[in-house]
């Protein structure tokens, strides 16, 4: 067999085709991966529309296999059969970035089957086909061993559960006893970051903002953490961002907004820290205000609406605005390290899954949806357990 199935973008603006592609040759340092499980998140056509994708392209960039075949210099003890996972960001290994262990903020860093995010694009060049794809070529170095008890599908997803802990160190809730809000959190961040909550004592209750309260209910018992709802219905389409403190008001608190004024009820000690994963929309600038002194916000979402905060607040509160892409080497380790010792499950996350064919399918049930959608695995090879 020389063609496989793949999941493949002509250009940014004509949609996906699931189109019979050549294998994918090896180099010297390559793997071929045969993919039995793979992920897709709307982030994938979302940045592809964007333009950030290199076309043509195979799509994706979460999956799990064996290795069917290895370059001539892969020599370190994987071998054929073994199970994998692809690591798909992609970095050099040598800028101060990736030497301080940040390799997602490499100035080369670009995720295989997804985009490119920093300014030199060496790797991507070459690597930028996904995982979408009954094959896909990875350099060694970008592969990790699964450990026996891990599926390929968890396998698959761990790429966003290594970023969810990656959120919640950036979030550095270092006092005791300490409330967060956690927004969207009824997507696959957001679960993953409930399930992770519990690996940082300092985090006693997580206040769940979203916009569905069936949907937010629903989550609860996936954390072993306290958590209350907090349903924010999504304002109007064409409605103004939230304006913030009125002008001149250039000191002192921030106003209490009914929303606010419920918050830090919920919250009396304040609010250590907002994990935000919402896409679009006013609501962080809505729910700010209710931020403690020395708080956090991580902000995860890509939301192109401006947060319209008067900086003098950020300076008297002494708040921390972060941003990130994806996870660092060490927090996929983590992770794996954690599954392989049985400290938590992430299984109960899947609750979808499209065999290849119907990739179509699956990327209208994650753009509408219309159902309650934790994580979607596309299955290539279904597993025999
Ligand atoms: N920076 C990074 O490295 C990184 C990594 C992963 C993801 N992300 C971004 O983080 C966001 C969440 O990712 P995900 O994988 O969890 O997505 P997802 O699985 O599709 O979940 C989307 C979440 O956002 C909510 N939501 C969607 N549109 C909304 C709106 N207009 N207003 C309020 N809530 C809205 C959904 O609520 P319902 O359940 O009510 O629909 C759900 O909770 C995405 O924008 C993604 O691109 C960034
Ligand atoms: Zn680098």
């Amino acid at each position: 067999m020389t063609t496989m199935l793949a999941l493949h973008a002509q250009d940014a603006s004509s949609g996906l085709e699931l189109k019979q592609l050549p294998i994918p040759s090896l180099g010297p340092e390559d793997v071929l991966i045969k993919v039995y499980s793979a992920g897709i998140t709307p982030g994938v056509i979302k940045l592809l529309k964007m333009g950030q994708s290199a076309v043509p392209t195979t799509v994706g960039h979460e999956a799990a296999g064996v290795v069917e075949s290895l370059g001539d210099k892969v020599k370190d003890g994987l071998n054929v059969g073994d199970r994998v996972r692809l690591h798909p960001i992609l970095s050099c290994g040598k800028c101060s970035q990736c030497q301080l262990g940040f390799d997602s903020m490499c100035d080369e860093a670009a995720q295989m089957g997804f985009a490119k995010f920093g300014g030199r694009t060496g790797l991507y060049a070459q690597y930028h086909d996904g995982a979408l794809a009954e094959y896909v070529r990875v350099p060694r170095r970008f592969v990790d061993r699964l450990p026996d008890n891990v599926s390929f599908d968890i396998g698959a997803k761990l790429h966003d559960v290594a970023t969810a802990l990656r959120v919640l160190k950036l979030a550095e809730v270092n006092q005791p006893n300490s409330t967060i809000i956690l927004t969207a959190p009824t997507g696959t961040m957001g679960t993953a970051t409930l399930k992770l909550a519990k690996f940082f004592p300092n985090i006693k209750k997580i206040i769940l903002v979203g916009r569905r309260k069936e949907r937010l209910e629903s989550i609860k018992h996936l954390s072993e953490v306290e958590t209350v709802v907090f349903p924010i219905s999504a304002p109007p389409q064409d409605s103004k961002p939230s304006p913030g403190p009125p002008a001149g008001a250039l000191s002192g608190p921030p106003l209490p907004s009914p929303i606010v004024q419920q918050l830090k009820e919920l919250a009396p000690e304040g609010i250590s820290a907002i994990i935000d994963y919402i896409p679009a929309g006013p609501t962080l600038g809505q729910i700010l205000p209710a931020l403690a002194t020395r708080g956090t916000i991580v902000h995860m979402g890509g939301n192109p609406t401006p947060l319209q905060v008067p900086l003098v607040f950020i300076m008297s509160k002494a708040w921390r605005l972060v941003g990130n892409r994806a996870h660092t080497r060490d927090d996929a380790q983590q992770i794996l390290n954690w599954l392989q010792n049985e400290e938590f499950v992430i299984s109960d996350l899947i609750t979808h899954r499209f065999p290849l064919k119907e990739a179509h399918r699956a990327i209208d049930t994650i753009e509408t949806r219309d159902e309650a959608l934790w994580m979607t695995i596309i299955e290539v090879i279904p597993e025999k357990v």
